[in-house]
């Protein structure tokens, strides 16, 4: 029994997929699970309570304030029960709600309230499913890490065929199992890994600065997926426009020199250090005090080299196993190794940032990654996979470091 003495709420929203609710509740519970259900108050108009609380083995809440719950907080103390929340099926209106954070009925308000990790089944006709505001909707609880888990396309109650039924409860059950097992799975639990992002930025005078188009989303990314293996992570990021990772300590620098001064900060706790970001190679020789103004037809900087960070970092004398990036756009994998040896890395990724669709500000990349006696290529694919997997041949880089010595 996979899910023996996991707690599952289960929120119930208003619509046909309902009726697949209550077989959920089974499942869950032939999997071990003890499951409570809570249902909004137009799931009630689809099935009954009765049914519910005779499958999970407790009374169905339905209510905001529960005069029978303890203190009359009935949601708080239900959000607090759950060690998954999953929401089942769940409407384009509730998708809405929750991300407005509305707080108007029990189960948007428990989805709000828990700190356990919520997941939920989009459940609707397929036009709402592709209509841009859902779409929208989804992306950001994708951003605050709710899981979406479906739909599944086919025909639908209402005649039409496309995205957007709810995934059936055995596939629902599978992927709660799967939850708890990659949860279980913390390689790298009391690690701690910092983690460059973003760009940065060379000044040239108050107002203009030399940069890159790095995004961050790949270091973001790794850090995600670092946290989610068991890390502590510090992230230490250039200017960027994206949300900090759950449970990622997040640092904010400008300058490379402002980076290499944060990330020597700490370095000695770390046990991994990724460099990610798109550091500039070099810095204006003399920064303006005031703004430059437009005078002469042409003008020269004079530029003088920034401090390599990475080298700084993989030259330390309790160095902790460093992983570089490489950014080119020819002879990647040549110069890549090039990167390895000179700068005394453990290992190095090299992305091809010529190729449009992966590289600086794309939501993919491919990596080849490269350490002293191996290498292997990454494919196509999201940044956040991609960071799973480069996080994968770390650790197992590690393991035979560690095994070897
Ligand atoms: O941020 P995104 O939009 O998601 O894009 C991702 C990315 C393309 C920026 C990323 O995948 C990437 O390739 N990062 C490294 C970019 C880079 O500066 O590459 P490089 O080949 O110039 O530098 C080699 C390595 O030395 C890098 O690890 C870099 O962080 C490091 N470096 C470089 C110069 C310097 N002064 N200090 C450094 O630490």
């Amino acid at each position: 029994m996979k899910l023996s003495h996991k707690k599952i709420l289960v929120g119930i929203c208003g619509g046909i997929a309902t009726y697949k609710s209550a077989d959920l509740v089974r499942k869950l519970k032939e999997q071990g699970a003890d499951v409570r259900v809570v249902m909004s108050q137009s799931a009630k108009e689809f099935i009954t309570p009765l049914t519910l609380q005779a499958l999970s083995g407790y009374p169905v809440s339905d209510s905001l304030l529960d005069p029978s719950a303890e203190a009359a907080m009935g949601h708080i103390e239900l959000a607090r029960w759950a060690d998954l929340v999953i929401i089942a099926p769940a409407t384009a209106n509730f998708i809405a709600r929750l991300t407005a954070g509305m707080a108007d009925e029990l189960i948007t308000t428990l989805c709000i309230a828990t700190e356990s990790p919520v997941a939920i089944c989009p459940a609707m006709n397929q036009q709402m499913y592709v209509h841009a505001a859902t779409q929208d909707n989804l992306n950001t609880l994708k951003q605050r890490d709710v899981h979406i888990w479906g739909p599944a396309s086919g025909s639908q109650a209402c005649g039409e065929v496309g995205p957007g039924r709810m995934l059936e409860p055995l596939d629902i059950t599978a992927l709660a199992c799967d939850f708890f097992k990659a949860s279980e799975y913390l390689p790298l639990q009391g690690k701690n890994v910092m983690i460059t992002a973003g760009p940065t930025r060379e000044a040239i005078d108050p107002v203009r600065f030399l940069s890159n188009h790095s995004s961050g989303k790949m270091g973001y990314a790794i850090a995600q997926a670092a946290q989610a293996l068991g890390a502590n992570v510090t992230l230490v990021s250039g200017p960027v426009a994206l949300n900090t990772p759950t449970h990622v300590n997040r640092v904010d620098v400008d300058s490379a020199e402002n980076m290499l001064e944060s990330v020597l900060s700490d370095i000695k706790e770390q046990d991994i250090f990724i460099g990610c970001a798109a550091v500039a190679d070099y810095k204006v020789e003399q920064v303006a005090t005031d703004k430059i103004k437009k005078s002469a037809e042409t003008m020269q900087l004079e530029l003088t080299r920034n401090p390599d960070i990475l080298a700084t970092v993989a030259n330390l004398k309790d160095k902790p196993f460093t992983v570089g990036f490489a950014a080119e756009t020819s002879n990647v994998i040549e110069y890549a190794k090039g990167k390895l040896e000179r700068k005394n890395l453990d290992m190095i990724a090299a992305n091809d940032v010529a190729i449009q669709g992966q590289g600086f500000n794309a939501d993919n990349n491919a990596l080849h990654v490269i350490w002293t006696d191996g290498q292997q290529s990454l494919p196509t694919t999201s940044k956040t996979e991609l960071a799973q997997q480069l996080l994968q041949l770390i650790i197992e880089r590690m393991d035979h470091n560690e095994n070897s010595h």
